[in-house]
């Protein structure tokens, strides 16, 4: 169990090197098992979720080795198709080695993967489109035995841009005869990241950012090495955090056109915000006023995985925010934590209402998910006194050193493990 301590009402001043992003390195270590030689990839966060994607390729027999936040792998020793429950149930990414593995091996045998509870995540859609590829799947509700002689290049129509069934569908066209066309793919820039780690390995790829891909021949070149773009999402955090405590923070190594639509709220409820192409700065009363509605959606619309936070970001700030929530059915699991702080919340079914309150108190949370612990950490960072965060490790699985980089900032945070 891990315990997060916050003494609220610091403001946060100074400049911070965002991590590399865990949803880019995921895929792309997925991805590793297509090289036909070593490759290096750099800027990769030390988190849970990294550690277990390289346990899974040291599983499979790939060599996979994370020195800082350099990871090696050589998955030229890979000799098994297979991943053991323990290892899929650590997160939900863990299916994007199923399109890897069909691609690499022409089968895969893995069970449902786990990951954080926000309500129903099928994979339907990634199945579908293997499928339409060429390969033969059985599944019994906990097994998914995936088989294919040679998959064919084909095009898929997605009916709603899935970030994973796209990944999955990237990889496993790399491997089929013929061009592969994806229609309404998500356009994410860890889709864009994907493609241009698959374009070094030897793949002909391109269209990623658009919601058409076309994936055609892949000719293996040799060793290739990569840098994993910045996290968006905590940038988003950070940001969050900046604006509601109060303060002038920089945001180092960043991409701000990838979280523009969350800095574009955050100015809208009175911050000031410069940019440039690598940072930005968030400059705040810690006043805010209400914004919104809100509406997540997929990319390049406001990120479900940002919601939390600006949740957070506004639970002081004058006026009435209205959020809706369309990607998952379960992301308001902070809710009735973030009350015990003095939050006045109100939901029903996907959309939100946060009514502005002057003062949050400090108060003993639970941590229920990744970036439901992360809007508690924002919230706790403006409350009066002293907020504890219970968290089994949901925390950690996407955000490294997120206390020091915190107290770089002067926050008084610290996290007892
Ligand atoms: C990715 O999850 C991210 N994870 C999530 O980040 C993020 O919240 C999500 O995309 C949306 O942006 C990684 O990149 C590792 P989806 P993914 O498939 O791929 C439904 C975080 O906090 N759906 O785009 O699982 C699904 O139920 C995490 O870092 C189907 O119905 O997201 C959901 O409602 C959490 N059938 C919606 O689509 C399918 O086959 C979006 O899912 C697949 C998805």
């Amino acid at each position: 169990m891990e315990l997060w301590h916050i003494r609220g009402e610091k403001r946060l001043c100074g400049a911070v090197q965002v991590q590399g992003s865990k949803n880019a390195s995921l895929p792309i270590l997925a991805a590793s098992i297509l090289a036909p030689q070593r490759c290096e990839l750099y800027n990769v966060p030390q988190l849970r979720d990294v550690d277990a994607a390289l346990r899974i390729l040291r599983c499979l027999g790939c060599v996979a080795e994370q020195q800082g936040n350099t990871v090696y792998i050589d998955s030229g020793t890979l000799s098994g198709c297979s991943i053991p429950h323990s290892l899929m149930e650590e997160m939900r990414s863990s299916v994007i080695f199923l399109g890897a593995l069909i691609a690499r091996c022409g089968e895969a045998r893995l069970s449902l993967p786990g990951g954080c509870q926000l309500g129903k995540r099928p994979i339907d859609l990634h199945l579908a489109a293997l499928r339409e590829l060429g390969a033969e799947i059985e599944e019994d509700g906990t097994e998914i035995c995936c088989r294919s002689a040679r998959l064919h290049g084909t095009e898929i129509v997605f009916p709603f841009p899935s970030v994973g069934a796209t990944e999955n569908a990237m990889l496993a066209a790399c491997a089929a005869k013929g061009e592969t066309i994806l229609h309404g793919a998500a356009r994410e820039p860890e889709i864009v990241a994907l493609q241009d780690f698959l374009g070094s390995l030897g793949a002909e790829i391109s269209g990623a950012g658009t919601d058409t891909i076309r994936i055609g021949a892949f000719r293996p070149c040799g060793s290739t090495a990569q840098r994993i773009i910045p996290d968006r999402i905590v940038a988003s955090t950070l940001a969050c955090a900046a604006a509601s405590a109060g303060g002038d923070v920089m945001l180092q190594g960043i991409d701000p056109r990838h979280f523009s639509t969350v800095l574009y709220f955050l100015n809208k409820a009175g911050c000031d915000i410069m940019s440039t192409d690598h940072s930005a700065r968030i400059r705040s009363s810690g006043r805010l006023c209400a914004v919104g509605p809100v509406v997540t959606e997929p990319y390049p619309g406001f990120p479900t995985d940002a919601q939390p936070v600006l949740m957070a970001a506004m639970l002081q700030a004058r006026g009435r925010t209205l959020i809706r929530e369309t990607i998952f059915e379960n992301r308001f699991r902070q809710v009735p934590e973030l009350r015990r702080l003095g939050a006045d919340i109100d939901y029903c079914g996907r959309t939100a209402e946060v009514r502005g309150v002057p003062r949050l108190h400090g108060a003993a949370l639970t941590a229920t998910d990744l970036r439901g612990g992360a809007s508690m950490i924002v919230a706790g960072l403006s409350a009066q006194g002293e907020t504890v965060i219970c968290d089994d490790g949901h925390i950690t699985r996407g955000y490294e050193c997120f206390d020091s980089r915190l107290r770089a900032l002067g926050a008084d945070i610290w996290l007892e493990r």
